[in-house]
């Protein structure tokens, strides 16, 4: 049995996880940080680093009391070292470094995408690969054809928005609170998909890259009127909220399930997986499940415990690569960003 201690720290969630064997979780510890930055509206990264220091030395030591394990039982410090916030993605890579030295374990240094783009893994008895993976988070959006746990290729991404931040920023328009995505999702099952049609940004027909700005502009000038940014808010009842919701939620839904079916198309697969925050959106599971049934294309979804950030996906994707023959030496250090994510 392989038992992997696994670590993530890359945002605002810090988390530590023990899972057997990639699939098996005895312990998934998220503590967040959410009220830390509320009130600044977005993430500090200085903040998040300080509380990522602050909380992980005891949360590791929780992780392994509710695993019922020691460090004997450990077979290998799997981390996020990519892509994320500099310094909070260092707090965590210290951390992996300093437990493989002082307990002679491996160390794995995991990417973050590639661990949302593998999730769905973890809830099926076959590995799903080939399969074309589509990551819907906060931070990105992207297609990724997945040959197997370490062979990932880009596809596609998102130019400017991701589709996560998308959801956020209607919300904000709407004056819905953050995170945005569950609350418009929630008000959008009340609303009319068809009620008002907002841009869908396609590019060429062979493109696998996405927009979501012009859709978010697009929501803000129908809120308050043409080039107005303020105004409009006061006139709108809870119906035609819900109506905004439904119908930009569709524009965005339309547009994941067109291109990630494109992507099958063009890779030749017959298997799509799906993971990151978005990937908890009913819409989005609904409609995409429909199109693979149409289509008879497999959809293996992450439950939704594993989409939102969590060490236990960068402990079961360590595990795969450590079996694969992937770990790091102590030169293993964070990167913020990836050429292609
Ligand atoms: O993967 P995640 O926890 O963090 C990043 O790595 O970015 O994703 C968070 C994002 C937020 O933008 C949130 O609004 C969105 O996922 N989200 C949703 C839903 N639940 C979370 N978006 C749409 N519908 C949802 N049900
Ligand atoms: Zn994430």
């Amino acid at each position: 049995m392989r038992t992997i201690l696994g670590i993530e720290t890359s945002c605002d969630e810090t988390s530590v996880a023990v899972v057997d064997e990639g699939r098996t979780v005895r312990a998934n510890l998220i503590a967040t940080q959410f009220d830390l930055h509320a009130k600044f509206g977005g993430v500090v990264p200085e903040i998040a680093s300080r509380a990522h220091l602050e909380v992980l030395d005891p949360l590791i030591e929780e992780a392994l009391h509710v695993a019922g394990a020691s460090a004997d039982d450990i077979d290998g410090i799997a981390v996020t070292s990519q892509p994320g916030l500099i310094g909070a993605l260092l707090i965590g890579v210290t951390a992996a470094k300093a437990l493989a030295w002082a307990w002679n374990k491996p160390l794995i240094g995991v990417n973050h995408i590639h661990a949302h783009a593998t999730s769905a893994a973890m809830a099926v008895d076959v590995a799903p690969w080939p399969a074309v993976a589509l990551v819907v988070s906060g931070g990105h959006t992207s297609l990724y054809h997945v040959r197997d746990f370490d062979s990932i290729t880009p596809l596609g991404a998102t130019v400017d928005d991701a589709a996560g931040e998308a959801f956020d920023k209607v919300a904000s328009i709407l004056k819905l609170g953050y995170p945005g995505g569950p609350v418009v999702d929630r008000l959008a099952a009340t609303g009319n998909p068809l009620a008002t049609r907002f841009p869908r940004t396609m590019f060429d027909a062979n493109s696998l890259d996405f927009s979501f700005s012009g859709l978010k502009t697009a929501v803000l000038y129908h809120v308050h009127g043409a080039g107005r940014t303020t105004g409009g808010l006061e006139r709108l009842n809870e119906q035609s909220i819900a109506d905004i919701c439904a119908s930009f939620s569709a524009a965005v839904v339309d547009v994941l399930v067109e291109k990630t079916l494109r992507a099958v198309q063009r890779e030749g697969v017959r298997t799509v997986v799906v993971g990151g925050g978005v990937a908890a959106n009913s819409m989005l599971r609904i409609r995409l499940a429909g199109r693979c049934a149409r289509d008879s294309v497999a959809l293996h979804v992450t439950p939704p415990v594993y989409c939102t950030d969590n060490a236990a996906m960068i402990a079961a994707l360590g595990y795969h690569l450590l079996q694969r023959g992937h770990s790091n030496d102590w030169t293993l250090s964070a990167v913020a960003t990836t050429s292609q994510s």
